[in-house]
């Protein structure tokens, strides 16, 4: 049977693969925060999008941290999951991964924690299927989300 119709990757998720360009870095050689934002936003839009067949709008970002330059050259890869979905939003957990070809160093980057609402044809938010979760770490990540929705919601209430 042909499977080449099936993507490598479970429905509610999804990865993008970049090369650092001197164009997305900056003067050091560094990859640029805003450029690096721009990924994780489009590759969590895919994966809550691929969820819920919807188009789905950024609600909020969690923190972001960057733990450690990514240089010029280096190969930035980008994973994507719907970590857990609450009614019209989902948090999707995006893991950014970075890579020197040339040494075959891989470093854990970046984690970053999105909000992604699903809108009908009107542009209103709609209810979004659950997920059955198999393995043990998408539980994990499944019971975490609810305490980061807490802290996220009530900080929403101070704006
Ligand atoms: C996100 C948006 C659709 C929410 O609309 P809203 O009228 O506030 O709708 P609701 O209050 O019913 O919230 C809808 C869901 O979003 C969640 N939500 C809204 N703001 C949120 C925030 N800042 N962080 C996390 N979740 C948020 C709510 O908790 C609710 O989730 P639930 O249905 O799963 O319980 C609306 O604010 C919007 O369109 N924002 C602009 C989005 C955009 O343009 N993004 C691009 C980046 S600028």
């Amino acid at each position: 049977m042909s499977m080449d119709n099936e993507l490598p990757l479970r429905p509610h998720q999804a990865g993008m693969t970049q090369l650092v360009l001197p164009n997305d870095t900056n003067q050091l050689g560094n990859l640029l925060g805003g450029q690096l934002m721009h990924w994780i936003d489009l590759v969590a839009a895919i994966a809550a999008a691929r969820h819920s067949h919807r188009v789905c709008v950024t609600a909020s970002v969690d923190d972001l941290n960057f733990i450690h330059p990514i240089k010029v050259g280096e190969v930035v890869t980008l994973l994507a999951s719907v970590n857990r979905v609450f009614r019209t939003s989902m948090e999707i957990g995006v893991k950014v991964l970075s890579e020197n070809l040339l040494t075959g160093t891989v470093k854990h980057a970046n984690t970053a924690y999105l909000t992604f609402v699903a809108l009908d044809a009107n542009g209103t938010p709609m209810q979004v299927s659950q997920i059955q979760f198999e393995t043990e770490e998408e539980q994990r990540r499944f019971q975490d989300a609810m305490s980061r929705r807490e802290l996220r919601l009530a900080r929403r209430k101070k704006y």
